[in-house]
């Protein structure tokens, strides 16, 4: 049984994330903006957290005294739609990258004493297959760059948590059927939660700083 922190379990793939770990028996720390979730159960405990917010994320890291095995951080913004370089207002951007960016930054930086203290910390930061500088790179210019911004952190950052044995990885969760995903999309959050657990219980040092995806697969940045 490992300890996992969870941001943004309030719907969608968090929620799908926090069911599938209680049910292998895991415990989860899941965190919402207002410190509600629809879970009960003797294995969870939620936070409030809202990851544009340097008080409170330090305020929620401080609220919890045990170490974290595994940081999902899933947390996280579209933007406005439609998105696009003639009526996208610049201040809209920078609260996509807020949220996306300096979150995941926020989040990580709060909590790497947990992590340093399970002595075996890992992280999946939740990217996206938007954010690749390879394929398609048509529409939603904000949220790309703001994905493709996370995805240098998690390179970086792999750099830096290897001197305390903490894997990092990227992770592009597939095309879910969320209320950012839509209702037309490939698959089911269950489908990507389930992926995701079982990328985060193979992590290892070995294969820290790469982006995967739910199957388990490298994908090229
Ligand atoms: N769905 C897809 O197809 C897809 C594809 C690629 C990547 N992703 C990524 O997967 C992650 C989860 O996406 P999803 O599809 O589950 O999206 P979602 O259904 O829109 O849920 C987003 C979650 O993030 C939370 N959140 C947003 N901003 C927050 C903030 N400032 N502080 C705290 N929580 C915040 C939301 O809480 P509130 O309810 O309070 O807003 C919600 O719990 C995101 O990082 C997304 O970019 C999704």
């Amino acid at each position: 049984m490992a300890t996992y922190l969870v941001t943004g379990v309030n719907r969608g793939i968090g929620r799908a994330l926090v069911d599938g770990l209680l049910a292998r028996g895991h415990k989860v720390i899941g965190t919402t903006r207002d410190g509600k979730a629809p879970v009960e159960h003797a294995n969870f405990q939620v936070i409030a957290c809202d990851i544009t917010d340097t008080h409170a994320v330090r305020q929620a890291a401080e609220a919890i005294a045990q170490p974290i095995d595994v940081l999902i951080q899933n947390a996280g913004v579209f933007g406005p739609r439609p998105q696009e370089l003639a009526d996208l207002a610049p201040d809209d951007f920078l609260d996509v990258l807020n949220a996306n960016v300096v979150g995941p930054w926020r989040v990580v930086q709060a909590f790497l004493p947990h992590l340093q203290r399970s002595g075996q910390g890992r992280v999946l930061m939740i990217s996206s297959g938007m954010g690749r500088f390879s394929g398609s790179s048509q529409g939603a210019p904000a949220y790309r760059a703001s994905k493709a911004a996370l995805n240098k952190l998690v390179q970086t950052f792999a750099h830096d948590l290897k001197r305390d044995g903490i894997a990092i990885v990227a992770c592009h969760p597939g095309w879910v059927r969320t209320d950012m995903g839509g209702a037309g999309a490939e698959i089911d959050a269950k489908v990507s939660a389930d992926g995701l657990i079982q990328l985060a219980e193979n992590l290892h040092l070995s294969g820290t700083g790469r982006f995967m995806d739910w199957t388990g697969h490298t994908q090229d940045w």
